[in-house]
């Protein structure tokens, strides 16, 4: 099949290049070649690729800057979603297409399902969910794929900070009132490959395995640092858990935002790696 990607120089995407063309065609532009908010170009690059599908990584990521530049991350969210599903449903071709947990705010009650009740807060949260119902509205074949706690190569992550910041600091505070699932970039590119091949479509949600806060991912992260001999033994640091309140930020963040992975398994027949397995398998592969 022939992909066309957006958004191709990300860290989502550099693992989607990685894996995808492996079994298919992948026709790959980020901003420079075909950017999402000019419906010409779409049109153009479309003309020349002749997909079979999009695939949209393309996105505004930084949650807390986004609250100063509503307007832009609502084009690029927003806006680029609905541009690229608008040329799908002409084209008679689908949009898969990456959202996030932070379209819920979850009580902890249950891991949220495709169609529980979404709550976006923030601009970020609200511009992508906006983008999920531009794509629903432009009535074209779509697949979105809720995602979380995204790190892997190629892109500025959790782990990696926190394994500097080990490095350099003998004291770290980290929040552990909110609850998710990190989730390997390279698990999501084989997921989405998964979630292709079986032709699925609407919404599916999936990250690795587990809820766990940022303070018992940064000890993952650390510990497993240690083993791999990536920070000197002889170098103690002490990781202390804080509160949101302690630790305030820009945007706010859902306090439990675990997904529930059912549907993808029931769809794919397979079932998500566990989230300290992944995170072992990344530091290995640095
Ligand atoms: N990162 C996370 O923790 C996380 C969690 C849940 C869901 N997600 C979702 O997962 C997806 C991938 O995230 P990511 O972290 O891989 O994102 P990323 O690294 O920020 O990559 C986004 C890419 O889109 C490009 N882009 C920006 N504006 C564009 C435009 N107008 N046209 C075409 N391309 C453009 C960016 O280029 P520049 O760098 O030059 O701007 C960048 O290469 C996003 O939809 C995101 O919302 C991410």
């Amino acid at each position: 099949m022939k992909i066309l990607v957006s958004g191709a120089n990300g860290m989502l995407a550099r693992a989607v290049r990685e894996r995808l063309s492996r079994e298919h065609e992948l026709f790959l532009t980020d901003v420079g070649e075909m950017n999402i908010l000019d419906k010409a170009e779409i049109k153009k690059v479309c003309d020349i690729a002749k997909p079979h599908l999009i695939l949209n990584c393309a996105a505004y990521t930084a949650v807390d800057k986004a609250e100063e530049d509503e307007a832009f991350a609502r084009r690029l969210n927003a806006e680029g979603p609905a541009n690229l599903a608008n040329e799908c449903k002409e084209r008679g071709i689908p949009l898969v297409s990456i959202s996030t947990d932070f379209v819920f705010f979850g009580d902890g009650s249950h891991p949220m399902k495709e169609d529980d009740p979404t709550a976006p807060k923030g601009v970020y949260a609200v511009t992508k969910r906006e983008g999920e119902l531009e794509i629903e509205k432009s009535g074209c074949e779509f697949l979105i794929v809720r995602t979380a706690w995204l790190y892997g190569k190629g892109g500025k992550n959790f782990p990696d900070t926190m394994i500097k910041l080990a490095k350099e600091r003998e004291l770290l505070t980290v929040v552990n009132d909110q609850v998710g699932s990190p989730t390997f970039t390279q698990d999501l590119a084989e997921a989405l490959l998964n979630l292709i091949s079986v032709g699925a479509r609407g919404y599916y949600h999936f990250t690795n395995q587990g809820g766990i806060s940022w303070y018992d991912f940064a000890c993952g992260a650390i510990e497993e640092a240690y083993a791999l001999g990536m920070i000197d033994k002889a170098h103690k640091v002490d990781v202390k858990p804080v509160t949101t309140k302690e630790f305030p930020r820009p945007a706010p963040r859902p306090a439990y935002s675990v997904l529930c992975l059912e549907k993808y398994t029931k769809a794919t027949g397979k079932t998500p790696p566990e989230w300290r397995e992944a995170l072992k398998r990344y530091l290995k592969s640095l």
